[in-house]
């Protein structure tokens, strides 16, 4: 793939326009979320959903999600929605959750990976809202990044993966929130979040009650396991270093990376004064939500500077920390080390 692809400004009227003719044309245009940059195509056009996958590289069983404006654009698109979708869409839509309710026929299964579900999206980002309304169609749009890379946070990390490959990328500054939506189904019994991201669990079982969290956004899915939502199944956000997370205070941390021979550490601000090899710090310690917001510009940083073996401070769990795990964990393949267990080893062995 080699096309060439146009620089819009999400500021300018006339780029948004050109945006949403090209969409309508039915091209792919990488435009700006609050969460992530994504890669937007017409979501009705089985053809164009198909082209999404090829240019990301991704398996086409890994359904997109469809972004829409305005209320009145979801009803032609599911078959009825459910108390605890309406629910929801009043108390964070426009913004960073994404529900996953049952398909009318209006959507291609090429959109949806073959499922008879369909994921929807209201973003607040208003370059997207303008450019879907320019569009005048829902868009499919993945995150602007290439399979299995970190997704995109900043107009300069979408022009890495997707300049030649797409027709347009529409510039929008960074992205507020830093990981992707939250995605959540409401067509089980009872709501289950499949992806935690900018929406945390604690505000959505403010406003459902209950609310289960799939056993894949924190467990490691086993080799060929059936997964409820097929992205979590691929290797994800990985950068070329080898990132091991160290579960530790710290002191503890500081003192077993500074042990480490050719060691980059990926800490919270501020902690760069305790560590003696070179640091990417990706937000402050305690503060979920600028942990987020830093994250995957991080994970580029890292293979900017050449960073081969990468330890990385354990985020907290709770709010939008969640999230920050739910990524970090994949950047790692999984890899957590306990310093403390490791002496223990060495002690005895
Ligand atoms: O914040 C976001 O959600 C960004 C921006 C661009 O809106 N988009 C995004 O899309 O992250 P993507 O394609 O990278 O991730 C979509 C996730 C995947 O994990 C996919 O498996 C899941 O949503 N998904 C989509 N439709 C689904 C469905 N019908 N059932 C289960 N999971 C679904
Ligand atoms: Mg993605």
């Amino acid at each position: 793939m080699n096309m060439d692809t146009r620089i819009l400004d999400a500021g300018k009227e006339y780029d948004i326009k050109a945006a949403g003719e090209i969409l309508r044309r039915g091209g792919l245009v990488a435009i700006p979320t609050e969460t992530v940059y994504g890669l937007a195509g017409n979501a009705l056009d089985p053809t164009v959903s198909a082209q999404i996958y090829k240019v990301k590289g991704r398996p086409s069983d890994n359904p997109l999600i469809v972004h829409i404006t305005s209320m009145e654009e979801l009803p032609p698109l599911v078959t009825e929605i459910p108390e605890a979708a309406r629910k929801l869409a009043e108390a964070f839509w426009p913004g960073p959750l994404t529900i996953i309710m049952k398909k009318s026929p209006l959507v291609p299964k090429e959109t949806t990976g073959g499922l008879d579900t369909v994921a929807v999206r209201m973003p607040s980002h208003p370059a997207a809202q303008a450019i879907i309304r320019a569009a005048g169609v829902p868009l499919a749009a993945p995150s602007a990044n290439l399979s299995g890379l970190p997704s995109p946070t900043v107009f300069e990390h979408v022009c890495d993966d997707l300049t030649g490959r797409v027709d347009a990328i529409v510039n929008g500054g960074d992205c507020a929130v830093g990981v992707e939506s939250t995605v959540i189904t409401v067509v089980t019994e009872i709501p289950r979040v499949l992806r935690p991201g900018g929406v945390s669990v604690e505000q959505l079982r403010a406003v459902l009650g209950t609310v289960e969290v799939d056993r894949a956004v924190l467990e490691k899915p086993a080799e060929n396991a059936r997964v409820s939502s097929p992205g979590m199944k691929y290797k994800h956000y990985a950068p070329k270093a080898d990132i091991t997370i160290v579960d530790a205070s710290l002191e503890e941390y500081a003192a077993f990376v500074n042990a480490q021979p050719d060691a980059t550490a990926l800490c919270f601000e501020g902690e760069e004064k305790l560590l003696s090899c070179p640091c990417v710090p990706f937000g402050r310690a305690e503060d979920a939500l600028s942990q987020a917001h830093c994250l995957f510009a991080a994970l580029h940083t890292l293979d900017e500077i050449g960073a081969k073996t990468v330890y990385a401070r354990m985020p907290r769990k709770t709010g939008v920390g969640l999230a920050v795990y739910n990524r970090l964990i994949r950047a790692a393949a999984f890899r957590v080390l306990v310093p403390r267990d490791e002496m223990i080893v060495g002690l005895t062995g």
